[in-house]
């Protein structure tokens, strides 16, 4: 250890360390500009100046490496008269205007010259302000030339979009040939925007301390799970991709479902949106979820045994996530299910194309592998009877399993079908009468999934009425790509409002929509157009316009006014003690991962409610430093997104294959290699500001 004195205090610090970290470390604020933690010194902004007794002049402590005995001053008369001199140097071009939350303008009110400032109008230096970049704005106006932007991109991220260019007082900051940073090379890691200290470099979007992770790593806080995306997307691009499902799992019970299904708001806010298309991030999960090794599940640690017993009715994602993370946490956990299939909407609501039975079957397996007990063909009919039996919390996630009518004249004939219902027929292996031409009423994924499966047992020809514009559908555009692909019509802003049954046909009278303004959902709302009314003649009208709850009368719950289970937002906690609800059966209609997540919510607070932590996470792989070097990627910015290779039309005839067949190897890395690394900016040490002064 090395002993000095700065401002006559005794110090002691690590041989090797500079004046400038040894007084910081000790708390001693030492102005500074050019400095920051992560970047090697090169003393350029003079700000740093200290007396040391023994060295002529004023060395900068950001390159003065300490030695046994030294004695530093810091803050002489004449240092603080330098600096002032310097910071006047630094802002003698400098837009009057100043970043109010930059260091730099922190140092100048430190350094205490802002009133001299003031008098002085800088002339204009008229550089250019690069606002077409994607993701953040160069102001060459206000670099003060510290280098610190050069120093990360070329000897932290080894990227080296940026450097100095001209020579003299015509130094700049800037990419080759004034180019745009997506010409540059530029991985769009934001290190550069991190530590400027004087606000040439901004990012697009405003965000506070609080909405700051939010803002920079949206993909993860989109998550309704929380999965650290940029994880394991990061591990895939490093071939780690057993790693890569370890981090997945930590979060969610079933990767490989969510791979082929989730609605993927993760990509909708991926930052690479803003250079060209998102990362394919369910994409990737599904990769590493069909190379699953094994060693995940060996990894599960079962805590002992809790002596509490959990009843879960329903065995939809909500249900099982709640079952797995429970089990985990050592309680005897029973999931009651009334279908002769565990998997809920899962298992019914979603066609076989787009999620395999064995995908799910394996998953629910892994499930019931850690002693979830998975009691099928079991209608739950009262909470009493479950209480009575000796469980001690009951977790309700029955869904929305009832489809909703459309309330028109002539609805009643057998041939209108319920979308839902017809859904649940074909994936429990069911014989269904689809025949002739079929219409599908609705614009979301279950009018989609209604539209593409009749196709396949037995509809020649099926039309969707959609009472709204594509833009305004729910469903997912890329299935709504493949309906179309498939042969399936789209009439949009079409109604029906009326059936005649006919000995052949069905009549189905439609009327035509325009949009007027926003309703509550948002969406332009649909306004009949007088006089527009047609009709077409189908052998089946399909209707999959929402779906409701039915909750028994006997489990004595308070429901709101639409019929779902009222519920604490926070909590889950139902009516009744030791009851908790979540998912569909609370929220309406949702995506799987909303209803995993709120599995994760039950999870926390029936574990809390038995007397544990509300503790889910295992952390199967230990969290280490990211490697912050990125490298030079040739055209990075114009790296297309991968295309998932999908089974080709005459395949999916009369089939229930998946249509989506998922990344090779090479796809995936290099699809992973397109993420921007978002994360590797928040891991950037903060640069030290100088202490909070009162006003003078
Ligand atoms: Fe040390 Fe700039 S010279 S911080």
């Amino acid at each position: 250890m090395i002993k000095l004195t700065i401002d006559n205090r005794v110090i002691e610090t690590q041989e090797g360390k500079t004046v400038l970290e040894a007084a910081l470390q000790a708390g001693i604020y030492v102005p500074n500009l050019c400095y920051h933690p992560d970047i090697s010194p090169i003393g350029s902004c003079r700000l740093c100046i200290v007396e040391i007794h023994g060295i002529d002049g004023f060395p900068t402590a950001c390159t003065t490496i300490v030695t046994q005995g030294m004695i530093v001053h810091t803050d002489t008369e004449k240092i603080q008269e330098y600096r002032k001199n310097i910071v006047w140097l630094i802002l003698s071009e400098h837009p009057a205007e100043m970043n109010k939350s930059s260091q730099l303008m922190k140092v100048v009110d430190y350094i205490g010259i802002k009133k001299l400032l003031l008098k002085h109008k800088p002339p204009s230096k008229n550089l250019p302000i690069f606002s077409d970049d994607p993701l953040f704005v160069r102001d060459l106006n206000r670099c003060i030339l510290c280098g610190r932007c050069v120093r990360m991109c070329q000897e932290v991220r080894g990227v080296g979009a940026i450097g100095f260019i001209n020579r003299g007082i015509n130094t700049i900051v800037g990419t080759n040939a004034n180019s745009l940073m997506k010409d540059a090379d530029c991985r769009f890691c934001g290190a550069c925007v991190e530590v400027c200290p004087a606000g040439a470099l901004i990012d697009r979007e405003t965000y506070g301390e609080k909405d700051r992770k939010a803002v920079l790593l949206p993909c993860q806080n989109t998550c309704p799970a929380g999965i650290d995306i940029p994880r394991y997307v990061g591990l895939i691009a490093e071939r780690r991709f057993q790693d890569a499902l370890d981090v997945i799992r930590e979060k969610v019970p079933f990767p490989h479902l969510l791979g082929c299904v989730c609605d993927h708001l993760c990509e909708t806010e991926c930052r690479r949106n803003e250079i060209n298309d998102p990362v394919a991030i369910r994409a990737l999960k599904r990769f590493v979820a069909e190379r699953e090794s094994g060693t995940s599940k060996r990894k599960v640690n079962i805590a002992p045994e809790t002596g509490k017993k959990v009843a879960i009715i329903g065995s939809g994602p909500a249900g099982l996530t709640a079952a797995w993370f429970l089990r985990k946490l050592g309680h005897a956990t029973t999931v009651f299910e009334a279908l002769p299939e565990a998997g809920g909407m899962m298992r019914v609501g979603i066609p076989r194309y787009r999620l395999p039975k064995e995908v799910l079957d394996k998953e629910i397996q892994d499930i019931a592998s850690i002693g979830v007990d998975i009691k099928t063909n079991t209608k739950i009919e009262s909470l009493d009877e479950l209480f009575n039996s000796g469980f001690d919390a009951t977790f309700v996630a029955l869904g929305a399993v009832e489809g909703v009518k459309l309330g028109i004249p002539g609805e009643g004939d057998h041939r209108v079908l319920d979308g839902i219902s017809l859904l649940r027929s074909i994936n429990l292996g069911q014989k269904v009468d689809i025949q002739g031409k079929v219409a599908v009423v609705g614009g979301g994924n279950v009018a989609i999934d209604v539209a593409r499966s009749a196709l396949k047992v037995g509809a020649e020809k099926v039309t969707i009425l959609y009472r709204r514009t594509q833009k305004e559908m729910p469903a997912d555009p890329e299935e709504v790509k493949e309906a179309l692909n498939e042969g399936v019509n789209i009439q949009f802003l079409a109604v029906p409002h009326r059936v005649l049954a006919k000995s052949d046909k069905l009549k189905v009278e439609c009327i035509r929509m325009r949009l007027g303004p926003p309703d509550e959902s948002g969406r332009s709302r649909p306004i009949p157009l007088e006089g527009s009314e047609f009709t077409i003649s189908v052998n089946r009208l399909i209707v999959a316009v929402g779906q409701k709850p039915i909750v028994p009368k006997e489990f004595n719950l308070s429901l709101n006014r639409w019929g779902y289970i009222y519920t604490d937002e926070e909590t889950l906690t139902c009516s009744r003690q030791g009851v908790f609800s979540g998912g569909d059966i609370v929220s309406g209609p949702a995506s799987v991962i909303k209803a995993i997540q709120a599995g994760r919510k039950a999870a926390v607070f029936i574990d809390k409610y038995l007397g544990g932590k509300g503790q889910l996470e295992q952390k199967p792989l230990p969290q280490q430093q990211d490697n912050p070097w990125l490298g030079k990627h040739d055209g990075f910015a114009y790296i297309k997104r991968a295309k998932m290779p999908t089974l080709v039309l005459k395949k999916r005839i009369g089939s229930f294959d998946q249509v989506e067949c998922g990344f090779d190897e090479k796809s995936a890395v290099e699809e992973a290699s397109r993420c921007l690394r978002c994360q590797l900016r928040l891991q950037i040490s903060k640069a030290p500001l100088p202490p909070k002064k009162p006003d003078l």
